[in-house]
């Protein structure tokens, strides 16, 4: 593409982007067995267009260059990683945290600290071995399924007098699905306790006699 915001950068971008793909592969085959259930449901990764990349250079007065590209914003690759379980979060946040050649430039735990619109999500911006930023978001499904709504809410100009209440709704919606993803982390908790007792010898035995 002639003049893009990349520069000559994009291979590179799409090798970092293949190669944190499949580090986050091999984090889901090891919790895969530790587990003995997938901690993920999906990931999408992508390189942010020319377009929203240029629109994000003007939001922040930054010039279109790639130096403000892939220098000053930190989310040209980005990774989002959509687990059922919110404990998986962390143990996926704990693993890249431990990659090799990667260095973790800042966090942020809108999980534990919601934002005040209800936006809930694990945010990582890495630093890769070539000098590249990629921003990980890990979320669960009902944090990523209220992000959608929210964000299509976004772009709606036309909500009118509706929208102070448009925005309660989902800010109670979003309290609503992280009381139920807690619920369903201990649910889950508990069948895993259960399995671990009915296959343990000693509550084996205990049940044979
Ligand atoms: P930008 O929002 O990208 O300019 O970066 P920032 O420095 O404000 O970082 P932040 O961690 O707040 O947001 C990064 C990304 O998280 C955004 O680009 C969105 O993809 C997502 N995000 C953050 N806040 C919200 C929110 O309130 N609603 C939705 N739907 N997504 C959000
Ligand atoms: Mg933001």
């Amino acid at each position: 593409m002639e003049n893009s915001i990349y520069g000559t950068h994009r291979p590179e971008l799409e090798r970092d982007m293949a190669w944190l793909e499949k580090e986050v592969g091999k984090i889901r085959g090891e919790l895969k067995n530790t587990l003995g259930m997938d901690p993920i449901e999906h990931i999408l990764a992508r390189i942010k267009t020319e377009e929203s990349m240029r629109e994000k250079c003007r939001r922040n007065g930054l010039p279109e260059t790639p130096e403000s590209a892939l220098v000053t914003i930190h989310d040209a690759i980005g990774l989002r990683i959509v687990c059922a379980f919110v404990d998986d979060i962390y143990a996926i946040r704990n693993r890249i945290r431990a990659l090799p050649d990667v260095t973790v430039v800042l966090e942020k735990d809108y999980i534990r600290h919601a934002k005040p619109n209800g936006y809930r999500s694990y945010h990582m911006i890495l630093q890769l071995s070539d000098g590249h930023y990629a921003e990980i978001q890990l979320r669960t499904i009902s944090m990523d399924t209220w992000a959608a709504l929210e964000h299509h809410m976004k772009y709606k100009q036309d909500t009118g007098p509706q929208t102070g209440l448009i925005i309660h709704e989902l800010k109670r919606c979003a309290d609503e699905l992280a009381s139920t993803d807690l619920s369903m982390q201990t649910i889950r908790d508990m069948i895993q306790d259960a399995n671990a007792e009915q296959t343990d010898p000693i509550s084996d035995q205990k049940n044979r006699s």
